[in-house]
C-alpha cells in the first residue's frame, strides 16, 4: 500500500509519559503508522522556550519520551522518529515565517495568553517571557510546514495552534503567489481520557498519574489510592458504580464488557469491597501494560539503539525537509 498522506506530530520532552498519553495519543499514533507516512518528533526547541536553563533535564527527558514511544509501539521501521533540533530546515523556515506572520497572530494564541497570565500571577518578571516564547506558534507552524504535513494528530488543546498554522501557510502562499505550503488539518485524538487517581485531569504536575514506566508494584499502590464511591463507607454498604469516580471508569477502559458487568453487579449488591475491586483492577492494568513495559525495558538496556533511531530518523526526515525548503527558498530568496 502506498503511504501517501503525511502525518506529523511532536511532543515536548517534559518527562516520563503517563497512561493518559498512552491511551489518548500514542495508541492513536501507532494505528496511523501502518497506512500513512508518519513523522513523529521530539520538540526540544519548544521545551527551550520556557526551560532554556534546564538543559540537563531536557536531555534526560528526551530519552524518557523516546523510550515511552518505542515501548508503546512506535516503530522506527514504519515511522520517522526524529529530534526537532536535528532539522535545521525547520529553523530556517521559522525565520522566513517570522517575517510574513503578523505579531498579533502570535499574541492572540490562547496557550501563550494563559502562560503570560500564569507568569504574572507567579510574580515572574517580564524578562522571563522571551522572544522565543512569543514565537512558539510560529515554530510549531514551521515544524508542520517543513514537512508539508496533511494531518496533525493532536489533542483539543493544540487545535488553535493548527488554525494559526493554516493562516500562516495561506498568508505565505498569497504573498509569494504559490500553492507550495499545505494547510494542515488537525486530526483530533479522541478523548476517552483517563482521569487522574484523584478524579481530576491526569497530569504529571498533579501527582495523580500512573506512568507508562511505573513498576507493577507502584501501579498497584497508586490504584489503591483511587477515588471510589464517596458515599460507600463500609465494605458491606451497597455501592454505586456510576458514582464511583475513578475506579469504575477505569474498569470500563481496561476491563472486558463481561468484567465490567460483573463488577457493577457485585458492587451494587455489596459483594465486593473497594480494596478487592482495586486489586483486581491493578492486575488488569498491569497485564495490559506488561508488553509495553517490557519493550521499553529492552530499549533502556540498549541505549545505542536509541541513538541510532534518532540519528537515522532525523537524517531521513531531513530528506523531505530539504525538498520543501528548497522550494520555499526558490520563492523567497532573490539570489538563487
Ligand atoms: N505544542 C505541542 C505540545 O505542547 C508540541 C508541538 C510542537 C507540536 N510542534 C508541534 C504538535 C507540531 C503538533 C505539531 O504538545
Ligand atoms: Fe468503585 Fe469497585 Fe468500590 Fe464499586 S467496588 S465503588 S466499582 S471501587
Amino acid at each position: 500500500m502506498s503511504k501517501e498522506k503525511i502525518i506529523l506530530s511532536l511532543m515536548r520532552p517534559t518527562g516520563k509519559l503517563h497512561l493518559g498519553h498512552y491511551l489518548g495519543v500514542l495508541t492513536n499514533w501507532v494505528n496511523l503508522q501502518n497506512e500513512n507516512n508518519c513523522f513523529f518528533g521530539i520538540a526540544d526547541w519548544h521545551a527551550l522556550t520556557t526551560k532554556f536553563d534546564e538543559t540537563d533535564s531536557l536531555k534526560l527527558n528526551t530519552t524518557e519520551v523516546l523510550l515511552d514511544w518505542l515501548g508503546a509501539g512506535i516503530d522506527p521501521d514504519k515511522s520517522t522518529v526524529y529530534l526537532q533540533s536535528m532539522i535545521p530546515e525547520t529553523a530556517k523556515l521559522h525565520i522566513y515565517l517570522s517575517m510574513t506572520t503578523p505579531i498579533n497572530w502570535a499574541e492572540r494564541d490562547p496557550t501563550l495568553k494563559d502562560m503570560a497570565k500564569i507568569m504574572k500571577t507567579k510574580g515572574e518578571n517580564e524578562e522571563s517571557f522571551s522572544y522565543g516564547l512569543i514565537g512558539y506558534p510560529i515554530l510549531m507552524a514551521a515544524d508542520i510546514l517543513t514537512f508539508n504535513a496533511d494531518y496533525v494528530p493532536v489533542g483539543i488543546d493544540q487545535v488553535a495552534h493548527i488554525e494559526i498554522t493554516r493562516d500562516i501557510a495561506r498568508r505565505f502562499n498569497n504573498i509569494y503567489k504559490t500553492d507550495l505550503l499545505t494547510e494542515p488539518t488537525p486530526k483530533l485524538t479522541q478523548i476517552p481520557l483517563l482521569k487522574g487517581l484523584d478524579g481530576n485531569k491526569m497530569g504529571k504536575s498533579f501527582n495523580n498519574d500512573i506512568k507508562i514506566s511505573d513498576t507493577e508494584d507502584v501501579t498497584t499502590k497508586k490504584i489503591m489510592t483511587g477515588i471510589t464511591d464517596r458515599s460507600r463507607m463500609r465494605r458491606t454498604d451497597l455501592g454505586h458504580p456510576d458514582e464511583c469516580e475513578v475506579i469504575f471508569p477505569y474498569w470500563k477502559i481496561f476491563g472486558s464488557n463481561e468484567e465490567v458487568n460483573e463488577i457493577k453487579c457485585a458492587c451494587e449488591k455489596g459483594e465486593i469491597g473497594c480494596a478487592d475491586c482495586k486489586k483486581r483492577l491493578s492486575k488488569k492494568v498491569n497485564e495490559k501494560m506488561a508488553p509495553v513495559r517490557e519493550k521499553r525495558k529492552y530499549y533502556e538496556e540498549h541505549h545505542s539503539e536509541l541513538n541510532d533511531i534518532i540519528y537515522e530518523g532525523s537524517k531521513k526526515a531531513r530528506i523531505r525537509a530539504k525538498e520543501v525548503l528548497e522550494q520555499v527558498e526558490s520563492k523567497v530568496m532573490v539570489y538563487r
